[in-house]
């Protein structure tokens, strides 16, 4: 029986449906929205291999037309969006009871998501993730954006979808580097605290890690059941709870922007949480075994854990500068103190904190 793992927001809650050929659920999600035809967003590479399943499937959905980006980071933008709306535009355009249906992974959830926050002022939108990391943390709280060459996601808005489809055999054809990118995020629920236990990840990292049924799942429930609590506590990240699951993406953040095409997302979040674990070991008291911990356990999950070499000082200091959570000298960092619990600490943007983030492990 799929898991149902409800989001409860004061304006309106929806459901995170999890489990394996979710085929039955799909159907049943459209006959609730009832929408008057589709737009469908995916990426080249994931509707090839699932395309024509999906709109078979969403066929009594009305008519269904189809935007298929690049994949890519480099498809969250100001270009591929313009696609989306003149896609959705073209007579006959789409009503306000068209749905739109983000079928990929975190690119395709962030773009078709802003597109739908802000076609004829919102649309419902339906998430279906195919990638791990979308299952257990993009498509999960409705943050949605594209990035600008000043930095990610500066360029959003949260708009929270009808319901989210995470149909774990989806996962089996996930390119292995995708997959274990997304370890990384799973880590990083068991560094900041409740589920699942990091101790629980280690001692179970190699099931994991060969996608075996029960084991995975577990931990995909556990990780989107940590996010759902996280975003109904704090939907638009203004009490402090939500900007704890930006551990780590300070400095991923800067690399992705500064080092375009390198890292896929997860990779450049292991690099930033062994580097926010220096940051915490020297500002906020995590002991001295921790960070190497950290850095041994992501690089056995494939993980890159150096800050690569051509991140030079100066672009570090303007990527920091440009973060959204900076003020007046200072940054907001999420740092942990031990191993299950996080913070923000206000750290000025010095020597000793590039000193500490350049360091290699
Ligand atoms: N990925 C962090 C958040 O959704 O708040």
């Amino acid at each position: 029986m799929p898991e149902r793992i409800p989001v409860q927001l004061s304006g309106r809650s929806y459901e995170i449906i999890l489990g394996r050929h979710l085929d039955r659920e799909l159907l049943s999600c459209i006959e609730t929205i009832k929408p008057h035809g589709v737009l469908l967003v995916s990426d080249q590479n994931v509707f090839a291999r699932h395309g024509a399943r999906y709109e078979a499937l969403l066929a009594g959905a009305g008519a269904i037309r189809r935007l298929i980006v690049p994949p890519g980071e480099s498809s969250k933008s100001l270009m591929q969006l313009a696609t989306i709306y003149d896609a959705a535009l073209a007579p006959p355009a789409l009503e306000r009871s068209s749905l739109v249906v983000a079928l990929g992974g975190g690119m395709v959830g962030d773009l078709a998501g802003f597109a739908a926050a802000t076609l004829l002022r919102g649309l419902p939108l339906l998430h279906i993730p195919t990638s791990l990391l979308a299952m257990v943390d993009s498509s999960i709280g409705g943050k949605t954006a594209i990035n600008h060459p000043a930095g990610k996601n500066l360029i959003g808005s949260f708009w929270q979808p009808q319901a989210v489809l995470c149909d774990l055999t989806l996962l089996d054809t996930l390119p292995a580097r995708e997959f274990n990118s997304a370890l990384a995020e799973i880590v990083k629920y068991a560094v900041i605290g409740q589920e699942p236990a990091l101790e629980d990840f280690e001692a179970h990292k190699e099931r994991i890690k060969a996608r075996t049924a029960g084991r995975l799942d577990e931990i995909v429930a556990a990780c989107i059941r940590h996010k759902a609590r996280v975003v109904a506590e704090d939907e638009r990240e203004q009490t402090g709870r939500r900007v704890l699951l930006n551990f780590g993406h300070t400095l991923a953040h800067v690399i992705e922007t500064r080092c375009p095409g390198r890292f896929l997302h997860g990779e450049a979040v292991a690099i930033g949480m062994v580097a926010a674990c220096r940051v915490s070991r020297r500002f906020a008291g995590l002991d001295a075994q921790s960070p190497a911990r950290l850095a041994k356990l992501l690089a056995s999950c494939s993980l890159p854990v150096k800050v690569p070499a051509e991140l030079t000082r100066q672009e570090l200091l303007a990527g920091l500068g440009g973060d959204k959570k900076r003020e007046a000298g200072r940054i907001q960092f999420v740092v942990t103190p031990r191993f299950g619990r996080a913070e923000v600490a206000s750290l000025a943007l010095d020597d000793a904190l590039l000193d500490c983030l350049l360091e290699q492990p």
